[in-house]
């Protein structure tokens, strides 16, 4: 199947209502999100990821790790078809997200983009005020006198609320780094997507920062379903219920690099006791 350009369509279907009040233990027996089928991602004649056949939970984090250059942002954005945006992109296999493949012809990119959401390595806040920023996607979606309530509840939920609320006129590019960074995931929120794809979200960011942001992670997959890419092994131990490992596999002949599953399992599993040597290798540090 070929990835479709249309920007029109049928909506997706609507995700089952799965959050759990604060407080109370996120719903257990959770079912896929995701089912990945034989994805295969193309730039122009390289292919960058092949054959990619995985199950991803709801109100789970399930994390992406691998040596760099080995596909997991490539995989990561084939999850809301933001690869449509880089030219010459070419997706086959199927996506399935709550049961419909989100490449068929009929699906809207621009739905499946509202539904799952992104935050990326560098905290990228427009550059208007703290307050515009949360609520830009609400607005577009013709959201007006809701708009303070969204902001709030969207500030508190990526626990940014009590830092900023009493400037939120101010510019978001004034806040700090770990600052703007939840700000971008308020962001995310403000337009109730599905799931959170997060690509090194705490990378460019200090330890104490980036323990806030796994916090926030552990907090928000109680309401949403959330992948993640990381290079910080520890990181992906502490906070992700199920690993993908994605390898670098070169031909020999042509030299041609394909990032290829190696193994997705629960995360203690991956830790612990991997099922292949090269998993084990480059969780242990011997590689990558
Ligand atoms: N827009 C693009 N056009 C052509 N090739 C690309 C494009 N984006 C990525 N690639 C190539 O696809 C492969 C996978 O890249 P990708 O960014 O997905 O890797 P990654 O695992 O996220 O790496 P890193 O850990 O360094 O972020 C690389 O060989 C890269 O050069
Ligand atoms: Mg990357």
């Amino acid at each position: 199947m070929q990835q479709s350009r249309a920007e029109t369509g049928t909506p997706i279907p609507a995700p089952a209502p799965a959050a759990a009040p604060a407080g109370e233990p996120a719903p257990t027996g959770a079912t896929e999100i995701f089912q990945l089928r034989g994805l295969t991602c193309r730039y122009g004649g390289f292919t960058a990821v092949r054959d990619i056949s995985l199950d991803i939970q709801r109100n789970e984090i399930t994390a992406i790790i691998g040596p760099s250059g080995c596909g997991k942002s490539t995989l990561l954005r084939c999850l809301n078809r933001m690869n449509d945006l880089v030219e010459g992109t070419r997706v086959t296999g199927e996506v399935i997200y709550n049961g419909e493949d989100i490449y068929a012809p009929h699906i809207d990119p621009v739905e499946v983009r509202r539904r799952i959401g992104m935050v990326f390595q560098e905290p990228n806040p427009f550059p208007k005020s703290i307050y515009d920023n949360v609520a830009f996607g609400p607005k577009l979606e013709g959201h007006r006198s809701d708009l303070d309530d969204i902001v709030e509840s969207s500030l508190r939920q990526a626990a940014l609320w009590d830092e900023v609320k009493g400037k939120l006129k101010q510019s978001a590019l004034s806040l700090s780094g770990g600052q703007q960074q939840r700000l971008c995931i308020a962001r995310a929120l403000a337009v109730e997507p599905d799931v959170i794809l997060m690509d090194e979200p705490a990378s460019a960011l200090d330890p104490i920062a980036t323990l806030r942001i796994e916090d926030l992670m552990e907090e928000l997959k109680r309401s949403y379903s959330i992948v993640i890419v990381t290079h910080n092994m520890q990181q992906a131990a502490r906070i992700s219920d199920k690993t993908a490992f994605v390898t670098v596999r070169v031909e020999n002949e042509t030299d041609e690099r394909t990032g290829e599953l190696v193994e997705f399992d629960d995360t203690t599993r991956i830790f612990t006791a991997a099922a292949d040597q090269r998993t084990e290798d480059y969780v242990t540090g011997r590689f990558g």
